[in-house]
């Protein structure tokens, strides 16, 4: 049986388009059935703190010099890293906003990314991720469309930054786009046409 996180990113609530297509992937899921729990995180009705010169101290104390401030100061952090830990699938919803990901889902990361944590140091200084083996399906919004060549820095830098920080490498991605073009109509069944031979979690 699977847990499953789903992180919304969009402030537009019913409105968006990411939220909606992140739904729908969750729902796919629930009919491939073998689901034992839905952890949801809103970063917008819930907003991650920002690292500030405390916080990020407290990220790179030794875990044997945490006292009552660090615990207070680390609380989402250990939080949301309890909530990656226990999901085997994550699902996250996110606008493109200037090219990039949602200063929510931004702040979630950088909470989230910690030496010692998600990652470790083996003898040779190289980085081990601490979260291998999970899938992660992201669902990006955009105004426009990509024209082809074009460099995706949504989805390369979501898929860069599980790799390198987590160890997870199994990042699949689904767009929606065109969303501010006159007329447009969501066709979340075409964009998840593919979408049970492509999963492999299972
Ligand atoms: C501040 C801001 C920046 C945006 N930047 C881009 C962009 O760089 N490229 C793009 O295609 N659309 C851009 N858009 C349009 C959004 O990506 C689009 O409205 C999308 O549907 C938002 O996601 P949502 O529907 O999940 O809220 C931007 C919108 C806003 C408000």
């Amino acid at each position: 049986m699977k847990n499953i996180l789903h992180i919304i990113s969009s402030a537009r609530g019913e409105l968006s388009y990411s939220n909606k297509l992140s739904t729908f992937i969750l729902e796919r899921l629930l009919q491939q059935g073998n689901i034992n729990k839905i952890t949801v995180r809103d970063l917008v009705k819930d907003t991650p703190p920002h690292a500030n010169e405390m916080s990020i101290h407290e990220f790179y104390k030794h875990p044997g010099l945490y006292d009552e401030q660090s615990q207070q100061l680390l609380s989402y952090a250990n939080t949301i890293v309890d909530e990656v830990r226990e999901a085997d699938i994550i699902v996250i919803g996110t606008p493109m906003f200037n090219l990039g990901i949602s200063t929510p889902l931004k702040a979630w990361l950088d909470q989230l990314i910690r030496a010692g944590v998600t990652y470790v140091f083996d003898e040779q200084w190289n980085r081990v991720g601490q979260f291998k083996g999970k899938k992660v399906y992201l669902a990006v919004a955009s105004g426009g469309r990509s024209a082809e060549g074009a460099p995706d820095y949504v989805s390369a830098y979501i898929k860069d930054v599980f790799r390198s920080y987590t160890g997870i490498t199994d990042v699949e991605t689904y767009r929606i786009e065109g969303t501010m073009e006159n007329g447009f109509t969501a066709d979340y069944e075409s964009i998840l046409k593919d979408f049970n031979s492509t999963n492999e979690v299972f």
